[in-house]
């Protein structure tokens, strides 16, 4: 039964400027977020002004440099780093690629990471293998409900050079204790490398005080910015230690001595289009100055809540993601369908999730919980499983 519930004021508001959610429940931030209408007006403008004026006429070319920086200051702020320990990057996986390319390693040398990550980091790690004879130490966290640090504490060893692992996991929806994960990585003298794809814009976050050594972003999910957008936080006193590897205009000054950017600009690859910076920018301050961090974390932890407890009480149904560790992501399957199979029915009704495919990682369908959804979605959400799986059951004994 879905009891009706009244919606915040705030929420109904904001909600307004967000197209895609009044269409559909949509619950898949983990893949890509809703488009704000700032983000439409930033790209129109932006683009239309390339058309109007022309794309490079004296000053554009410098002025573009600035754009950069501003929206590397910007993401800079919202989580807790110097503006110049932030590279703008195409992608999550452009950035993780990055710092692994950007190492010296030897054969031999240990990366430990966990059994839940995503192939964003497991290729490149596959990669550091055939290539460098580098080894993975593939720590069982389960779920990531236990006792997460004692596993990758364990999986260290005196070749181990690395912690590499997600700051939420895709796969379980749940939330790794990082400030002890980088303490223990500080202690064994580790480069700790962080896959803040599910993070960013999720839970707060903190780098400074998290103490990692690099941590790579999208863009484009809860960030609600568009496609080919992300960020790279590389610790300044690990600059000497990641040496860039795709080269690019800017990622050494003009001398012509490999002289380095003095920014984490030295980690950006290839060029990047105007718009969707500029786009990314405004969808950036939006969140900041109208929605409000804060309120969409807490937000987005409490539906998450919600939704859990919900899909908890549904037959047939197994929920991965640990209750006391997690934030708006709920993983789930069932022995009566693929996960692909529920998606799909949930689309038919209006509601959009999607499912997760990549081994190790269990194969589940997974919710976004995103702060515009409003407490009526979660529960036809709950209650729209409960029906589907119902009448699979219904199916699978007739
Ligand atoms: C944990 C994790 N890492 C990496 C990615 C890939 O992100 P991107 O498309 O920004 O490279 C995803 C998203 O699908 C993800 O969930």
């Amino acid at each position: 039964m879905v009891v009706e519930v009244a919606i915040d004021p705030k929420v109904e508001r904001l909600r307004q400027q967000v197209p895609a959610v009044l269409g559909t429940g949509y619950l898949n931030a983990g893949t890509n977020g809703p488009l704000p209408l700032v983000a439409r007006d930033a790209m129109a403008e932006a683009f239309g002004r390339e058309l109007e004026i022309g794309r490079i006429v004296p000053g554009v070319y410098e002025g573009g440099f600035a754009r950069n920086r501003a929206v590397a200051a910007t993401a800079a702020g919202m989580f807790g780093a110097d503006p110049d320990e932030i590279a703008l990057s195409h992608s999550t996986g452009e950035g993780m690629s990055a710092v692994l390319m950007d190492l010296r390693w030897e054969a031999g040398d240990e990366v430990v990471t966990t059994n839940l990550e995503h192939p964003c980091l497991l290729n490149p790690l596959a990669l550091l293998a055939h290539r460098f004879g580098v080894v993975t130490r593939m720590a069982d966290v389960g779920t990531g409900g236990g006792d997460v640090l004692g596993a990758i504490a364990a999986a260290i060893g005196p070749r181990t050079r690395m912690i590499a692992l997600s700051h939420v996991m895709w796969s379980t929806g749940a939330v790794v204790p990082l400030a002890e994960i980088a303490a223990l990585a500080r202690e064994h003298r580790l480069f700790l490398l962080v896959d803040g794809a599910q993070s960013a814009g999720q839970i707060p976050i903190d780098l400074h005080r998290l103490g990692v050594d690099a941590y790579a972003m999208p863009g484009q999910k809860w960030l609600c910015g568009p496609e080919a957008t992300g960020f790279l936080y590389v610790r300044r006193d690990r600059f000497a230690d990641v040496a860039p590897t795709f080269l690019r205009y800017a990622t050494f000054d003009t001398s012509g001595y490999l002289i380095p950017n003095p920014t984490a600009a030295r980690y950006e690859i290839g060029e990047f289009f105007g718009p969707a910076i500029e786009t990314q920018q405004a969808a950036l301050t939006w969140l900041r100055d109208e929605v409000g961090l804060e309120w969409a974390y807490a937000r987005i932890a409490e539906l998450g809540r919600r939704c859990h407890a919900g899909l908890s009480r549904v037959p047939h149904l197994i929920v991965l993601t640990p209750p006391d560790r997690m934030a708006g992501l709920v993983n789930l399957s069932t022995p009566l369908m693929r996960p692909q199979e529920l998606v799909a029915a949930l689309f038919a009704r209006g509601l959009t999730i999607r499912y997760v495919d990549s081994r190790p990682c269990p194969v589940t369908a997974r919710v976004a919980t995103g702060w515009w959804n409003t407490e009526e979605e979660i529960d036809r959400l709950v209650a729209a499983v409960g029906e589907i799986l119902d009448d699979a059951a219904r199916a699978g004994e007739g």
